[in-house]
C-alpha cells in the first residue's frame, strides 16, 4: 500500500485579508500542477473564501481549523461542515492541542465533529498528541491511545480509511524543539498498530498518518523519511511561503 504525502498548513489566527491572498498564491505558484505530495492550506475561518478562490482550479486543498456540527442550527459563532463543503474545503482539523488545552475540547466532542465532518465529505485530520509531563511519565502510548480510542468512537472501517491523523506531541508545537525522526517514527508505528487493532491490519495501512510540531525544511526530509510518517501539520513554518514550500519540495 502507497499512502500519499499530505503537508497541510494550519495558520492557526494569523494572517488577514490581502496576506491570506498573498500567502496562498504564492504556495499555489510554487506548487505547480502536478506535485508529487497532496497540500492543503487551512486558514482562519473568515479567509476560507478569499483562499478557496486561490486555490480553486489547482491541487491544492483547502481545510478549516474547525467543524462544529453536520448541518445549520441555532449555534451562535459555530459553523457546520455543509458550510465548509460550501466555500470549497475538503479537509478540517479537529482536536489540535490547542483546541483541547484552551477550549476544553473532549475526546467526546471531537467524536461528534468526526461524525459531522464525515457526514458533510470533509476529511477529518484528527490530531493527538502527549504533554511533556506525559512522556516524562512515560505515559505517551497511554494518553495517545485513549485520544484515538475516543476521538474515532463509533467510527466504522469504511470510512477509517479516509481519514487522516496528527501527530502532534505538544511539547514539540511551536517551541522549535522537534521530535527526533526515531521519537515520532516509534509513536506513528504505535498509532498504526493501534489502528489496526480497532479496525483492521488493511485499514491501518491506507490511513495517512502526519506528524507536527516544529516542523520546517531542514527537518522535514528526515521526519517524512520514516516508514510510517506520511506527512506533516505546519504551523509556524506554514506563515512563509519559502519554509512552506521548502518542506513540500524534498517530501
Ligand atoms: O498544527 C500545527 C502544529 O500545531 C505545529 O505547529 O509547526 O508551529 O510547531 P508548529
Amino acid at each position: 500500500m502507497t499512502r500519499r504525502i499530505l503537508i497541510a498548513g494550519n495558520w492557526k489566527m494569523n494572517t488577514r485579508s490581502a496576506s491570506a491572498v498573498e500567502l496562498a498564491k504564492a504556495v499555489v505558484a510554487k506548487v505547480g500542477e502536478n506535485p508529487k505530495v497532496d497540500v492543503a492550506l487551512c486558514p482562519p475561518s473568515v479567509y476560507l473564501a478569499a483562499v478557496a478562490d486561490v486555490v480553486a482550479g489547482t491541487p491544492v486543498g483547502l481545510g478549516s481549523q474547525n467543524v462544529y456540527a453536520a448541518d445549520d442550527g441555532a449555534y451562535t459563532g459555530e459553523v457546520n461542515a455543509s458550510m465548509l463543503t460550501d466555500v470549497g474545503c475538503r479537509y478540517v482539523i479537529l482536536g489540535h492541542s490547542e483546541r483541547r488545552a484552551i477550549l476544553g475540547e473532549t475526546d467526546a466532542m471531537i467524536s461528534e465533529k468526526l461524525h459531522a465532518a464525515l457526514a458533510g465529505n470533509l476529511v477529518p485530520i484528527v490530531c493527538v498528541g502527549e504533554t511533556l509531563e506525559d512522556r516524562e511519565a512515560g505515559n505517551t502510548e497511554k494518553v495517545v491511545e485513549t485520544q484515538i480510542r475516543g476521538s474515532l468512537a463509533g467510527l466504522d472501517e469504511v470510512r477509517a480509511a479516509g481519514i487522516v491523523i496528527a501527530y502532534e506531541p505538544v511539547w514539540a508545537i511551536g517551541t522549535g524543539k522537534t521530535a527526533s525522526p526515531e521519537q515520532a517514527e516509534e509513536v506513528h508505528a504505535f498509532l498504526r498498530k493501534l489502528l489496526g487493532e480497532i479496525f483492521s491490519a488493511d485499514v491501518a495501512d491506507q490511513i495517512v498518518i502526519q506528524y507536527g510540531g516544529s516542523v520546517k525544511p531542514g527537518n522535514a526530509k528526515e521526519l517524512l523519511g520514516q516508514p510510517n510518517i506520511d506527512g506533516a501539520l505546519v504551523g509556524g513554518a506554514a506563515l512563509k511561503a519559502e519554509d512552506f514550500i521548502g518542506i513540500i519540495e524534498p517530501a
